[in-house]
């Protein structure tokens, strides 16, 4: 039985292709999230780690994963990945089987702006209507979800864009000139504190400015089925997942998940 308000959210997410929820980490729990953020932030950007970093110029981490692994040394977002609003929208949108997705900080780069390029999060660019549509009709795999630790107006989506093949203006655009507006384009801002759950398969980009601060908490639940094909490669974002030493440091909690991620990954 899904909860009323889950299934409000539910509604405008399949509709629009986001939704906004206010109050799901409280204050305490919040405060400490932030302390750690900006604790990952400053060892990456002081050159302490990098377990995985994306990277505009060099020392400006833009997107900064790994923070489950044990060189972070910060237990809470493994708690966070575990927190009961977050694990009962997975279900409801996913089932009742899940298996471990990413969490990642994302941030502004101090030295210049980083525009974001319109995309799908389908990887393919170069693909007919009917072959866009079957993979946008594919089940869904993932629920992903931000939460915004400062003010986050970075994310901006063409709604209702995830129903539907890419108009001839969006194909050009995103296979030609990715920095130009497109019609329709929605800014969705978020206010510190507020979790946003969106859909990839939006037409979507992020624009950061170097000048106005991100930190975002990006995070995921995969869906799971022991039918799910293991993946021939690794995808290399996660390669550093594969050392004893990550699951070993995980709550017995998020372990489970860990191992049917494990299990799916060549040897
Ligand atoms: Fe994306």
């Amino acid at each position: 039985m899904i909860d009323e308000r889950i299934y409000r959210e539910m509604e405008e997410y399949g509709s629009q292709g986001w939704t906004v929820v206010d109050g799901l980490v409280a204050p305490d729990f919040f405060a400490a999230l932030e302390a750690a953020c900006r604790r990952v932030k400053a060892r990456v950007r002081a050159g302490d780690i990098d377990v995985y970093t994306h990277w505009g110029n060099p020392g400006e981490p833009w997107c900064i994963r790994g923070l489950l692994a044990p060189d972070f040394g910060e237990p809470i977002f493994a708690d966070y990945l575990l927190h009961e609003p977050f694990l009962a929208r997975a279900h409801a949108y996913l089932g009742t089987e899940l298996r471990l997705g990413w969490i990642d900080l994302r941030t502004n780069t101090h030295d210049e702006d980083f525009p974001g390029g319109w995309h799908r999060d389908l990887g393919l660019k170069d693909l007919d209507p009917q072959a866009e549509l079957d993979l946008l009709r594919r089940p869904m795999g993932n629920l992903r979800w931000y939460l915004a630790l400062v003010d986050d107006e970075c994310l901006q989506i063409v709604p209702y864009s995830q129903h539907r093949p890419r108009t001839r203006e969006e194909k050009r655009v995103l296979e030609e000139a990715q920095h130009e507006d497109l019609p329709g384009q929605c800014q969705v801002p978020l206010r510190a504190g507020q979790v946003l759950f969106w859909d990839g398969n939006t037409v979507h980009r992020g624009n950061m400015r170097k000048d106005t601060e991100r930190l975002t908490l990006a995070a995921s639940w995969q869906r799971h089925s022991e039918d799910d094909e293991p993946v021939a490669k690794i995808d290399d974002r996660f390669a550093w997942r594969l050392q004893g030493k990550v699951r070993a440091a995980l709550p017995p909690a998020l372990q489970g998940y860990y191992d049917r991620w494990r299990a799916l990954q060549p040897d």
